[in-house]
């Protein structure tokens, strides 16, 4: 068994700061919004990993392929000592490179959801005698102060996770990751690719409802977190396309007119008939426009790879 370390970054009454600010920014503002972040708790992390298992869940498939195909591209590119990982969940699809990079010495998991960490962290260091686990909890859009781990360091970012991230807070994120780069480090990059909407909607409106419970779930978490009395049947999940923007945009549409109560933040907040918040975008992408923002954040492409069917892409970047 190798060392499993778990450093909490942030003060737990920090996170509640933060939802309180997010959810009374997001409730008072028009249209409604709610931020992604507060999806994955317990139950959420445990939603999404169903979610990769859906027929109509690609992605995740589709990077894994990636990934068995090239970790030992990757792992000749980067020579990584550390491997960073910013939203690394169950960390399931990573297995593929700590496989494959042979001089791997520490593995860094950065996650808000402590139970995919844990999970995830634990099960690693008894697997992997010699690799050393040391998750953080953090948010990635903050600040991030990294452990002292030995160089070459590969900063990895799957999922698609960056498309959950609106233009301007994605160049404030690419910007500051480039502040985590020495010279000879690396950005592994997953991003989901524009492709057919029917395609697209699909993965997030499958037919067994699952994303559906997931989108709800945030509610739920609103529910126990701030005394609220979110109602998650009186709401419909929605994912549609927005071709101006190439993102997914995921709404809960409140079926009825109805009031909600958040008691800690001393709001009544009123929905009409088939109002709709929005809880999540998921932007899609083409090799141009993820050039160009690496480009602006100080970073070059070095490496593209796309799945067989060109639906999801993994890049590699430098610091320029
Ligand atoms: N990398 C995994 C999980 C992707 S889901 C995969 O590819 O399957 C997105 C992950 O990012 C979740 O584990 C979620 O808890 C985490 N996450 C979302 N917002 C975050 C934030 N602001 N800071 C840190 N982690 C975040
Ligand atoms: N990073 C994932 C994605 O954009 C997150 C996700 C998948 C998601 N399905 C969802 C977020 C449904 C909200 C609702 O693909």
């Amino acid at each position: 068994m190798s060392p499993f370390r778990l450093t909490r970054t942030l003060p737990e009454d920090a996170t509640d700061a933060a939802l309180r600010a997010d959810v009374h920014r997001g409730l008072t503002g028009r249209p409604k919004t709610l931020p992604p972040k507060w999806f994955y708790d317990a139950h959420g992390s445990d939603l999404f990993e169903k979610i990769t298992e859906l027929p109509e869940y690609y992605p995740t498939r589709a990077e894994r392929e990636i990934l068995l195909a090239r970790s030992g591209d990757i792992a000749a590119a980067t020579r990584a000592r550390t491997l960073v990982e910013l939203g690394s969940g169950s960390s399931e699809k990573t297995r593929h490179l700590l496989d494959a990079l042979t001089d791997l010495h520490t593995y860094v998991p950065v996650d808000v959801s402590e139970s995919a960490l844990t999970q995830a962290g634990q099960a690693l260091a008894a697997e992997r005698p010699g690799l050393d686990v040391h998750a953080l909890i953090a948010d990635f859009t903050a600040e991030l102060t990294l452990p002292g781990t030995p160089g070459p360091r590969l900063v990895a970012f799957l999922g698609g996770t960056i498309g959950n991230l609106l233009p301007a807070e994605r160049a404030a994120f690419l910007a500051s990751v480039r502040a985590l780069l020495a010279p000879g480090d690396a950005l592994l990059l997953g991003t989901d690719l524009v492709k057919d909407e029917e395609v697209l909607v699909r993965a997030y409106d499958d037919a067994a409802g699952v994303t559906a419970a997931f989108n709800k779930n945030v509610l739920t978490v609103i529910d126990r977190e701030l005394g609220a009395d979110f109602e998650p049947a009186a709401f419909d999940h929605v994912a549609l396309w927005d071709a101006e923007h190439e993102w997914i945009e995921m709404r809960l549409r409140s079926r009825t007119a109805q009031t909600v109560k958040v008691p800690a933040l001393g709001l009544a907040v009123d929905f009409a008939a088939g109002e709709e918040l929005r809880t999540e975008v998921s932007a899609k992408f083409r090799q141009e426009g993820v050039r160009a923002e690496l480009f602006a954040a100080g970073l070059g492409l070095t490496h593209w790879w796309t799945d067989e069917a060109g639906r999801f892409a993994l890049s590699l970047s430098v610091a320029r």
